[in-house]
């Protein structure tokens, strides 16, 4: 499959409801769960723990049931608005760096979203078993989830396939998916407020939350089996890209060489994956995500610390306790600022 074919089979209309085609089983099943609203209105259901929306919880499944995962694979596996767009960009300039010249890189050509394509919101998205031999342009398989750590198949968990994590601390990431959702929500009539929105974040109500659980799930796995799970904070990368390049490059197994380091191909990486790159390519200006979202809308201002523009001190307090209260004796901290 070429890459212009991958494009096309990207493209899905926003307006499709997984719902409509559930049959009766299915809705049957889909009853006996809690039922909630995402930000922008849609439904979501509360699946083996977490909060996945209606749109992909059929396709969830089926990723579940039929994903045969092989010892090559590579999986970003995220927590939304963590900062997915740029690790797929960086996964995938990184382990394949040798398969093209520098100035054809594919990232000149599509969005990291049609390079590194997810599990539920695409491969799987009707279509219980999906071309997944043809659905990645080089080898070692590199695909993406945002389903938590607990529910992925389990030929994921129990093969040597490697996964890369990312995530970001909650202030920020819940401010993205704010103006994120907002661009959604213009079209629906039962939107929820700020202040509303933060209240559902704090109690877990969120797709594929509660946020504490999806993060904590990924970051226990990766101190069991850090072979396996490669987990990153998009502070640290912003703070310093080129030492988190070598990391992944090393976890990938693909390090960089001395030559290649002393021509500087980390510093190439790191550059054509920033935000001010990635942003002002024509492919990420123009196009559809396969959520049919614009590609425009999953680059908005990259700041460590935005979260101080909009969240109010009596929500800045709710979440510091929030935060001590879920990561309390974990090992695991947020850098906020
Ligand atoms: P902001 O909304 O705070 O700007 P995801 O890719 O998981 O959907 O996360 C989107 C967030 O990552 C957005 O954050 C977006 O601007 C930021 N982002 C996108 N590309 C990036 C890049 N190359 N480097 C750093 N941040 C990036």
């Amino acid at each position: 499959m070429d890459t212009t074919e991958i494009c096309k089979a990207n493209m899905v209309s926003k307006s499709h409801d997984a719902e409509v085609s559930w049959d009766d089983e299915f809705q049957q099943l889909v009853q006996t769960f809690p039922k909630d609203k995402t930000w922008a209105g849609d439904n979501m259901y509360f699946y083996q723990g977490f909060w996945c929306p209606s749109l992909v919880l059929k396709s969830v499944i089926s990723f579940q049931n039929h994903f045969q995962a092989f010892d090559s694979d590579v999986i970003v596996a995220t927590f939304p608005k963590c900062g997915t767009t740029w690790l797929k960009a960086l996964t995938f300039s990184t382990l394949y760096r040798n398969k093209f010249k520098k100035d054809e890189h594919p990232l000149f050509s599509f969005g990291p979203h049609e390079l590194v394509r997810v599990f539920e919101y695409d491969l799987y998205l009707n279509n219980p078993f999906p071309d997944l031999e043809n659905a990645c342009l080089y080898q070692p398989r590199l695909f993406s989830t945002h389903v938590p750590y607990a529910s992925l198949p389990t030929s994921i968990r129990d093969s040597n396939c490697k996964l890369i994590c990312i995530c970001r601390n909650p202030m920020d990431m819940f401010i993205s998916l704010w103006h994120f959702t907002d661009k959604l929500r213009e079209e629906k009539m039962d939107s929820v407020s700020l202040d509303e929105a933060f209240d559902k974040f704090c109690n877990g109500v969120c797709g594929f939350g509660p946020f504490f659980d999806h993060v904590l799930g990924y970051w226990k796995a990766s101190q069991e089996n850090p072979n396996k799970i490669l987990f990153l904070k998009y502070e640290a990368l912003k703070e310093d890209i080129n030492s988190h390049l070598k990391k992944l490059a090393m976890f990938l197994g693909v390090p960089f060489t001395e030559e290649e380091e002393k021509e500087g191909v980390v510093e190439e990486i790191a550059k054509i994956c920033s935000f001010n790159n990635l942003k002002e390519l024509e492919v990420n200006k123009k196009g559809l995500h396969i959520s049919g979202i614009p590609h425009t809308d999953f680059f908005r201002k990259a700041k460590v610390g935005d979260w101080s523009n909009y969240l109010t001190p009596a929500m800045v307090e709710r979440m510091e306790k929030l935060v001590q209260e879920k990561l309390d004796n974990s090992g695991f901290t947020f850098k906020f600022s």
